[in-house]
């Protein structure tokens, strides 16, 4: 069967060979019937899980009331998702600028630093992944998805991640702002040491440049916290949040110190869909969720579970198992292909980082026994690859 998914889509996505019609908690269905566990939630959307009922509520509320209402008008349904938006907001930022997705988040953070700072320079860290539109992809490490598009912004230079050497010598007088992953995502969950982040902030201090997180992937409770830097004790200037904020709908927030979101002057910077009611209603309802069910504890406790089983399981094509809460990266040493499609056989679904490392994004309502699952299908999967290895096939 011809399906316009690939005869009329843009081929740009890798496809698994299955077709997802519907989920609720920690697990999805396909077209045929079969169950899943979702480790992927569309790559951490999906972090309260599919179809969390608060968010399906608020949505289908909203949805019988109004759809849209541009930035220009009020709206209830903006301003309660707002009243909840503030209560969480990372300490340090004041205000916060709504958007559509994660690249538009980090759209934002660099208008902000070029508008507050007048310096068009920025420092990246290498390995790291801010998104795919011109300004995010600017600030994004992998060539593979630089260089077809090449010029892309003037002036990133990129430094190590997880270590500060380097760090000061890069930041020049060309430099307004330093962006940061909390923790590393796309490029295999990597978790810097304890103190990198409150180092970056002291030299981001001492050099009087703006310090930028980016916690689209690591943020909203995702990794035992509601934001992945609260582990390591540096607070941001700006902070950039999408995926898991609107509990399945589309959403980006740029939260930032006041005085810098002040610095820019109305229309400079604006969107059509931004703040919309229903993608407004669904983060309200996703706040209310994450907070009144203490879902972000589970994210420690399932997430310390399976990292010691996936630890345990000692295995010889397994480099390293490393990640925080629910936010977990097995590192092998071959490619994982055959692993993820084995997995998807037996009823799980994982995500890679690269070619190397299988990325798990549980939800925060993933069940021990729905742990213990994952645990089991990930562990036959990586002993068959070991005994195929083993015997040379
Ligand atoms: C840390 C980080 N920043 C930005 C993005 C881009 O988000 P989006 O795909 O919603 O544009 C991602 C996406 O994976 C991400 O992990």
């Amino acid at each position: 069967m011809s399906r316009c998914e690939d005869t009329f889509l843009a081929d740009t996505f890798w496809k698994r060979p299955v077709t997802l019609v519907k989920g609720r908690g920690a697990r999805v269905w396909d077209s045929n019937g079969k169950e899943y566990i979702d480790c992927s939630c569309g790559y951490g959307v999906a972090l309260l899980g599919h179809c969390h009922p608060k968010v399906v509520e608020a949505v289908r509320r909203q949805a019988e009331k109004l759809l849209t209402c541009h930035g220009s008008f009020y709206n209830d349904a903006r301003e309660e998702c707002l009243s909840k938006l503030a209560k969480m907001k990372p300490e340090g930022t004041d205000k916060v600028f709504l958007s559509n997705t994660g690249t538009e988040s980090v759209e934002t953070a660099i208008k902000l630093v070029r508008k507050y700072t007048k310096k068009k320079g920025f420092v990246a860290m290498i390995n790291s992944f801010h998104g795919k539109t011109m300004g995010a992809l600017s600030l994004t490490w992998a060539s593979k998805y630089r260089e077809p598009f090449m010029p892309l912004l003037d002036g990133v230079k990129f430094a190590p991640y997880g270590k500060t050497d380097k760090l000061e010598g890069l930041i020049d007088e060309s430099v307004g702002a330093v962006f940061v992953e909390p923790v590393q995502g796309e490029s295999g969950i990597n978790v810097p040491p304890p103190d990198y982040l409150r180092q970056v902030r002291e030299i981001c201090d001492g050099k009087g440049v703006l310090l930028v997180l980016d916690e689209v992937q690591s943020g909203f409770g995702r990794t035992g916290k509601v934001w992945a830097h609260q582990h390591f004790g540096a607070r941001p200037d700006i902070l950039c949040a999408s995926k898991a904020l609107g509990g399945g709908m589309p959403i980006g927030a740029t939260f930032a110190r006041a005085d810098i979101m002040d610095s820019l002057k109305r229309g400079e910077h604006s969107n059509t869909f931004g703040g919309n009611p229903l993608a407004c209603a669904a983060c309200a309802g996703a706040i209310d969720a994450l907070l009144k069910e203490n879902l972000v504890e589970n994210a420690s406790a399932i997430g310390g579970y399976l990292k010691k089983g996936f630890t345990d399981l000692d295995s010889k094509i397994v480099r390293e198992v490393r990640g925080l809460g629910l936010m977990l990266g097995i590192e092998m040493r071959f490619e994982i292909m055959n692993i993820i499609l084995r997995c998807l056989e037996m009823g799980v679904i994982v995500l890679e980082a690269g070619k190397t490392v299988l990325r798990l994004l549980p939800p925060l309502v993933i069940t021990k026994e729905e742990a213990e699952k994952v645990l089991s299908v990930v562990g036959t999967a990586i002993r068959e690859e070991e005994k195929k290895r083993a015997l040379g096939a």
